[in-house]
Parts: structure tokens; sequence; C-alpha cells
């Protein structure tokens, strides 16, 4: 009983610490966006990445949740496709060793279902780049 009393308590200590983190969420943005800067534009929806937990992709930034845009300052923010350091924003799209970069985890996706590789993972002719 006391076990019982124990766990049904921790529980609730565990609902209460989760709930200020998931309350200071901000709103999820609706609809398709561009990525703040691709020259050409690049599909994104947070509609179809309900699947995704919000932290794989907005990853913490020094032990802290984030939801800054990719390419803000000190982040992502060397542009062009040779850029391939850690602050490349064509690297976190394109690297495919990157479990959550946009490609990375497309990859995945496309290996088990197959007749979405086109859209996924079809570089100018995929959904991404329309
Ligand atoms: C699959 C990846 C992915 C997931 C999952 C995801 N997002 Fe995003 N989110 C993005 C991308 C990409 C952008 C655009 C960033 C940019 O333009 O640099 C974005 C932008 C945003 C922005 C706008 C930031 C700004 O300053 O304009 C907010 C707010 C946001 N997301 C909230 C959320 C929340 C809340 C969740 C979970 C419910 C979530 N996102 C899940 C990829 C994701
Ligand atoms: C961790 C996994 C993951 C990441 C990271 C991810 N995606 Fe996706 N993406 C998915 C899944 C799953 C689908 C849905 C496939 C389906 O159900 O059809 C999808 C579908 C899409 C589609 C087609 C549907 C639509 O909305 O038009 C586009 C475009 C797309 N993703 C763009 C992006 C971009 C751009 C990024 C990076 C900024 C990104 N994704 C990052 C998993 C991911």
């Amino acid at each position: 009983m006391k076990k019982i009393l124990m766990l049904s308590l921790s529980a609730l200590v565990a609902v209460a610490l989760a709930m200020p983190a998931v309350a200071a969420r901000p709103a999820v943005p609706e609809g398709p966006m561009k990525m703040a800067l691709t020259k050409q534009a690049v599909t994104f929806n947070h509609n179809t990445h309900t699947s995704v937990d919000c932290g794989v992709c907005h990853h913490e930034v020094n032990g802290a949740e984030n939801f800054g845009k990719c390419s803000n300052a000190g982040c992502h923010d060397a542009l062009g496709a040779k850029e391939k350091g850690t602050n490349s924003y064509y690297r976190i799209a394109h690297d495919r060793k990157l479990a959550n970069s946009c490609l990375g985890c497309h990859v995945k996706v496309a290996q088990k279902e197959k007749d979405k590789r086109k859209a996924l993972t079809g570089c100018k002719a995929s959904a991404c780049h329309p």
C-alpha cells in the first residue's frame, strides 16, 4: 500500500514538473512556411510533422528548450552549399547522417514507406523544393 502511494505520488510530481515546460511552448506556426534564409522557397509544414516531437528539431541549447530560428546568429548561420561545419544551414537540412536533419530523417522514413521516396528524398523533385 505504501509502495503504491509512493508511486502515485512520484507520478504526480512528474506531471507537475512536466507542466510548466509544456505550457511554456510557443504556438505552432500554421500552414506551410518558408525556411528563413533559403533563396528559393523550401516547404515546411508543422502539421505534417506532428508525429515528431518538437524537441527533435528544436533541440535544446545550453540545456534549455529553444524555439528560435535555425539560422539565428551564432546557430546555423553559415550559408552556402559548400559550408559543412556545425553552423552550416545547408548541412542541417541535407546531412544524411543526422537523424534530425530534414533529409536524414526523410531517408529513414522512405526506407520503410517506399511510395514516399520521391516526395521525401527526391531533391528538386521532392515536396521540400516545390
Ligand atoms: C520536423 C521538425 C520540426 C518539428 C517536429 C517542429 N518544428 Fe517548429 N520549426 C521547424 C522549422 C524548420 C522551423 C523554421 C525555422 C527557420 O525558419 O529557421 C520551425 C519554426 C517554428 C517556430 C517559429 C520560430 C520563429 O522564430 O519564427 C515556432 C514557434 C515553432 N517552430 C514551434 C514548434 C513547436 C511548439 C513544435 C512542437 C509542437 C514544433 N515547432 C515542432 C521544424 C520543426
Ligand atoms: C525526424 C523526422 C523528420 C524531420 C527532421 C523532418 N521531416 Fe519532413 N517529414 C517527416 C515525415 C514522417 C513526413 C510525413 C510523411 C507522410 O506521412 O506522408 C514528412 C513530410 C515532409 C514533407 C511532405 C509533406 C508536406 O508537408 O508537404 C515535406 C515538404 C517535408 N517533410 C519537409 C521537411 C523539411 C523542410 C524539414 C527540415 C526543416 C523536415 N521535413 C524535417 C519526417 C521528418
